[in-house]
């Protein structure tokens, strides 16, 4: 299968305010019956009418380019053709299946297809339906197979929403842990390494992130708790919801290596990250590493149904005895649409895409860092791409009034991104196969958007 970037046929166009009318009486009606976070239509002030291609269209006929792509879980834009054939032709045979009962041929078919993907010695996998399940199913694998409590995990990474993971890894917001997080031991925590706002760091000067490791050393190894205590440690390739925080090659080296030394399982979250985002397969594959156990979900859906799993070695997964998924994980149609998503992935024509789309991030946005004060970092890897405002130049104080102001700003130019109230981030997440054209078009925008807010 080829896939060809092409210029989409339609194109963002906002001919109403936002909310336009027909989104306000939906939102209204929303704010009335849904719980209370998902009332807020402050960030996102429109209703979904369709999408296609790489756009979406909102009630009122208002068009956007899509920098969500479902947070990653679309990742060949709306409806690729051979995910939803398969989809159909696949729940035309089995219909819904309970796959950890009755097993089917496409279940064994993506397990195969998978691990023959994944990096190191991964052999085998585990369905579940979330990507939250599969970091929890991880946490458990890690202490059957080693007999021991503690898992190592890193400040400002996000794992799921299951109540022990808010309250224990999940800790991109403060807000999250509240009155939960004390009801959850066996978990330590040191800071996720980042050059923008450097743990440790005393500069100027160049930032060394294996710091972090030293504090690990020296802090949490020798007055926290003991090596032999601790069953894994869990780490995303790079930290997604904490803004596309890449760590250095020597950071990976000094980490696997104490892995080693004091048998630490690695537990490399890439539900985010996985299949494609960071314009390799796994982003593993960057820095050489070799899991010993593989969270993947979003990407790996295809954009179908509800995918997610734990790969994983021999060691870690054959003799085991752990359960993990649950009714639906892994129903028939649900594999067949991953697996078409992996022949899409498989062509290489996909990755080349995503590595073009950082290119062009990185063209758009590093410039503006010198010519905006209260831009004070812009990354991007892959099709994947983040913005961190700040209050004044030099400052790492957020921005969040400019932030948002900006957001608003590129919506209005028909550029819909990730934007939260409570993170100094904005990100881009666009399908991985976003024609090029739209994507430079979308970081013209946002650029425009972003001189338009500071001129004030
Ligand atoms: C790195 C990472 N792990 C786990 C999850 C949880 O996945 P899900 O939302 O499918 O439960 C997410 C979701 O954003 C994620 O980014």
């Amino acid at each position: 299968m080829t896939f060809t970037p092409s210029v989409a046929a339609d194109w963002p166009r906002v001919h109403t305010d936002l909310p336009g009318p027909r989104s306000r009486s939906i939102l209204d009606r929303k704010d009335a019956v849904l719980q209370g976070p998902l009332r807020d239509a402050e960030n996102v002030p429109f209703v979904l009418g369709r999408k296609y291609g790489h756009l979406l269209e909102d009630v009122d006929g208002n068009v956007f380019a899509d920098h969500v792509s479902a947070w990653g879980a679309a990742p060949y834009g709306a409806q690729p053709p051979l995910v939803r054939d398969a989809v159909t032709r696949t729940w035309d045979r089995y219909g819904m299946e309970i796959s950890q009962y009755l097993a089917s041929e496409p279940v064994v078919a993506l397990a195969e297809r998978l691990v023959a993907l994944a990096p190191g010695a991964i052999t085998r996998a585990a369905p579940t339906v979330t990507g939250t399940e599969a970091v929890e199913g991880a946490v458990k694998l890690a202490r059957e197979a080693t007999g021991r409590p503690i898992i190592l995990g890193f400040l400002g990474q996000y794992h799921g929403e299951s109540t022990y993971l808010t309250a224990s890894v999940s800790t991109d917001m403060p807000g999250n842990t509240s009155g939960i997080a004390q009801y959850v031991p066996g978990v330590v925590l040191i800071p996720y390494p980042q050059s923008f706002r450097a743990p440790f760091h005393e500069g100027p000067g160049p930032y060394d992130d294996t710091l972090c490791l030293d504090y690990l050393r020296d802090w949490v190894l020798r007055y926290q708790v003991e090596p032999s205590q601790i069953a894994g440690v869990l780490i995303e390739p790079v930290a997604g919801e904490a803004g596309i925080l890449t760590p250095s090659q020597a950071f990976w080296d000094r980490l696997t290596s104490m892995c080693r030394q004091y048998g630490w399982k690695l537990l490399l979250d890439e539900v985010q990250t996985g299949l494609g985002r960071c314009g390799t397969v796994f982003a593993a594959e960057r820095w050489g590493l070799e899991p010993d156990l593989l969270l993947v979900g979003k990407g790996v859906t295809g954009g179908g149904q509800a995918v997610a799993g734990v790969l994983g070695t021999d060691e870690m997964m054959a003799e085991s005895t752990t359960h993990l998924g649950g009714t639906y994980a892994w129903e028939p149609a649900a594999c067949a649409g991953a697996i078409a998503g992996l022949d899409l992935l498989a062509d290489g024509t996909v990755l080349a895409n995503t590595r073009e789309l950082e290119a062009i991030a990185l063209e758009h946005f590093t410039p503006l860092v010198d010519e905006i004060d209260q831009l004070g970092d812009a990354r991007a890897i892959g099709a994947w791409a983040c913005l961190e405002f700040v209050t004044e130049r030099g400052s790492v104080e957020p921005a969040p009034e400019f932030q948002h102001a900006v957001n608003l700003a590129a919506m209005r130019r028909g550029v819909f991104a990730i934007s939260e109230a409570s993170k100094p981030l904005y990100r881009l997440q666009p399908a991985l196969t976003m024609e090029p054209e739209l994507f430079r078009w979308s970081c013209e925008q946002i650029a425009a958007a972003v001189r338009e807010v500071a001129r004030g």
